[in-house]
């Protein structure tokens, strides 16, 4: 991996207070892998406090609304997440698309918000199975990389893609090593296309059922630059094996 691994965690709908012992865990582990970036995106409840105590992690959000304040009942603007200490947030995660109905221009909006705010973002891209089925899976990813990601003159270190086949998410399936990588080259492709020389120093993690076991194997995939984590983020034992996979692979 050329570029700095970088391993993040997405905590989802999950997480109180008595979480953040967990979080210190992972800050402690993680500073002692300083070659590979490490992210964790609680729920919103956990952010200021979670970035109040750590060290070495960066904390982030899940979501952020695209206008900067009003009336929006429910929602959390990119610059309350900086003011509340995130360092970077996570956009057009799938779930958000399937279950709030988000389009690609909403999370291009959100994005530029997101960078407009200071914050790093991750723009989330991925395939449904019956995408992938009827063998659609690169038009349609591609297609979602050239309608979300933010425009205008981007700084490559703030932007992130993470590429999540939405029927490996949660399911424990995921792709086999070398469709990551057509799909990882693909992405790298379009990005290279849309924002020039820049196109080539944004990282591309992979996201969808990366546990402990299975790290290893997908970090070393072409031009995989690091993992986006759910469950297995969630404990620092799991979360810290995938951190130390991906300083194994970076060096
Ligand atoms: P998972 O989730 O690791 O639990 O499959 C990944 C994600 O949705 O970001």
């Amino acid at each position: 991996m050329a570029l700095r691994p970088y391993i993040v965690g997405n905590w989802k709908m999950n997480g109180t207070r008595a979480m953040l012992a967990e979080a210190r865990s992972i800050d402690r582990g993680a500073a002692r892998h300083p070659g590979v970036q490490v992210g964790i995106a609680p729920p919103f409840t956990l952010v200021h406090t979670m970035a109040e105590a750590a060290e070495a992690i960066g904390v982030g959000g899940q979501d952020c609304h695209a206008k900067a304040s009003g009336a929006f009942t429910g929602d959390v603007a990119a610059a309350m997440l900086a003011d509340a200490g995130a360092g970077f947030v996570i956009v057009g995660h799938s779930e958000r698309r399937a279950m709030h109905g988000e389009a690609d221009a909403d999370v291009r909006a959100k994005a530029e918000a997101a960078l407009a705010a200071g914050l790093g973002v991750i723009v989330c891209v991925g395939e449904t199975e019956a995408q992938r089925d009827a063998g659609q899976a690169e038009a349609v990813v591609t297609g979602q990389v050239a309608g979300s990601l933010p425009q205008g003159d981007v700084a490559a270190a703030q932007l992130t893609v993470a590429y999540e086949p939405v029927w490996a998410i949660g399911t424990g399936r995921v792709p086999s090593v070398d469709d990551v990588s057509a799909m990882h080259r693909a992405i790298r492709a379009k990005l290279v296309e849309l924002l020039g020389e820049g196109g080539a120093d944004v990282r591309i993690l992979y996201g969808g059922s990366v546990n402990a076991g299975n790290a290893a194997e997908l970090l070393a995939a072409e031009d995989v630059g690091g993992a986006l984590v759910g469950g297995a983020s969630l404990t620092a034992e799991s979360f810290l094996t995938i951190v130390a996979a991906a300083a194994i692979d970076g060096e």
